[in-house]
């Protein structure tokens, strides 16, 4: 199969699988990592424009939250789907490595992705994290998983381990310190560090608005 083809049938097969899902890992969030990472890409001058692609669209396949904390349920479910498309060993493995090491671990976990096609996938997914956006996935995430919004008076938490960042049943508000707040500087392409910066002021200036009208300042 053309490559143009692998990724064409892997949108329309992800669309399908996540157009239902309620918990910020909808079709559309996939949508939008797939274009941010094109359009890093193309800044970046990748050489591999299609385990771009496919990693975009493929790297939230099976979220280790969502099973039971196996980490290797993504790449597996990511492998099996392209084994049945016919994608090369090297397209496979490539994506494979994206799809595995893609996810935030905590503060404390040290990224693990080697490729500059999964650094830029991971980038745009990052990107998707944070701003407006961010924002209004971390309430929608939030909510579908019962967390209470904000409580006054509770300190941020930031976690050392993957375990303690994956145990952790804190607030929303607090997700922004243990985790959204902190990919700024975590970013690994220019076009991606650049992107972030106005993306993080818009959480800031979020935060403050949002505490001041807690308090009934505003
Ligand atoms: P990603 O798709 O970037 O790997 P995750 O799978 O960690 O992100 O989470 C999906 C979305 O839900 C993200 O926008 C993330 O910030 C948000 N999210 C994850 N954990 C929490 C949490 N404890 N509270 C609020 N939002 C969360
Ligand atoms: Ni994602």
């Amino acid at each position: 199969m053309k490559n143009e083809q692998l990724v064409k049938k892997t949108a329309m097969f992800v669309r399908k699988k996540f157009e239902n899902e309620g918990s910020g890992h909808d079709w559309w969030h996939l949508f939008r990592v797939w274009q941010l990472s094109k359009h890093i890409a193309e800044q970046e001058e990748v050489a591999n424009q299609t385990v771009v692609e496919l990693g975009a669209l493929l790297h939230d396949i099976a979220d280790f939250k969502f099973h039971g904390g196996d980490l290797s349920a993504g790449p597996k479910a990511a492998r099996s789907w392209l084994t049945k498309i016919g994608a090369s060993k090297q397209i496979t493995d490539a994506v494979c490595h994206i799809v595995e090491n893609v996810s935030f671990k905590g503060a404390g976990e040290a990224n693990k992705m080697k490729s500059l096609e999964g650094k830029i996938v991971q980038d745009a997914d990052r990107l998707d994290a944070i701003g407006a956006v961010g924002v209004a996935r971390a309430f929608a995430f939030g909510g579908s998983a019962g967390r209470t919004m904000h409580i006054p008076g509770e300190k941020p938490v930031i976690h050392k381990s993957f375990d303690d960042y994956a145990k952790n049943q804190s607030t929303t508000v607090n997700h922004f310190y243990e985790k959204l707040l902190l990919l700024q500087d975590l970013m690994n392409t220019q076009t991606g560090k650049k992107m972030a910066r106005s993306r993080h002021k818009f959480m800031e200036a979020y935060l403050n608005e949002f505490y001041a009208e807690w308090d009934g300042l505003k």
